[in-house]
């Protein structure tokens, strides 16, 4: 089945393919998969461990580069992209969230959030005033000058959100973003990308096994054995 056309996609994947070579065998990342997102859109990506959530995720943020097919993200064609074309689109247009935040232990909260500020050569002051900014919409300010190894779970993904957001991007990729916190904690991370989407207008996609994006998702794709599913998922994990 087609999917309808979207308006103003943000998104647009035409036959998109990563396979991975393993030795003398191809394993499947994602098989062909045609993908239409518009912008501000809030989408819960599901689908069963190693059905191929976050091969898709790396490639939406030119992390990783397809096999063939098409993919334009924000106008940028990820194909003929250069590798400078990709570090400046990761850092200006992509926001990415992991499952194991993946903070850099010795900086402090402050200079984990500023750093992809400073790497994309922003002013100090701006990028010092914005990270204090961003750190106290999320109640992190008491621990701004805290290392990652001194924070709960959840005030490591609130700083990982909060470096996400520095340089203002317009696509927030967050893979399996509450896999490693309470469900208390788990809420507030989902509830933060919510109003995002809602209040800010960015185009959220997160990968998910849990349900608590469910009422908020304005799409919801289900990926089987790297291909997009026309139905809902019915996950076995
Ligand atoms: N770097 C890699 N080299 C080889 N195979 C890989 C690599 N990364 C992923 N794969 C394979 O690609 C398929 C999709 O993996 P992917 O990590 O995208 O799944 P997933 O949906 O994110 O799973 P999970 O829910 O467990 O995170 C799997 O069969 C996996 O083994
Ligand atoms: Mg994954």
């Amino acid at each position: 089945m087609e999917r309808p056309a979207v308006k103003h996609p943000i998104i647009v994947a035409r036959d998109l393919t990563r396979l991975y070579q393993f030795g003398t065998t191809q394993v499947v990342g994602v098989d062909g998969i045609d993908l239409d997102i518009g912008d501000g859109e809030m989408v819960a990506l599901k689908g069963n461990s190693g059905s191929g959530k976050s091969t898709l995720l790396a490639l939406l943020a030119g992390l990783d580069r397809p096999t063939s097919g098409q993919l334009l993200v924000a106008d940028q064609d990820l194909l003929k992209a250069t590798e400078e074309d990709l570090t400046r689109f990761r850092r200006e247009v992509i926001g990415m969230v992991f499952q194991s935040f993946n903070l850099l232990p010795t900086l402090t909260v402050a200079e984990n959030v500023a750093l992809p500020a400073l790497l994309a050569g922003r002013k100090r002051q701006f990028v010092d005033r914005k990270a204090l900014e961003l750190l106290d919409w999320l109640n992190l300010s008491p621990r701004k000058d805290h290392r990652p190894a001194e924070l709960s779970g959840g005030e490591m993904q609130r700083t990982a959100i909060a470096r996400a957001l520095i340089n203002d991007p317009r696509i927030i990729l967050a893979d399996e973003p509450t896999g490693n916190l309470d469900s208390t904690n788990g809420q507030i991370v989902i509830g933060l990308l919510v109003r995002l989407n809602r209040e800010l207008g960015r185009t959220v996609i997160i990968a998910t096994h849990s349900t608590l994006v469910d009422p908020f998702a304005t799409v919801e794709l289900c990926i089987k054995d790297g291909v997009l599913e026309d139905t809902k998922c019915h996950e076995q994990v």
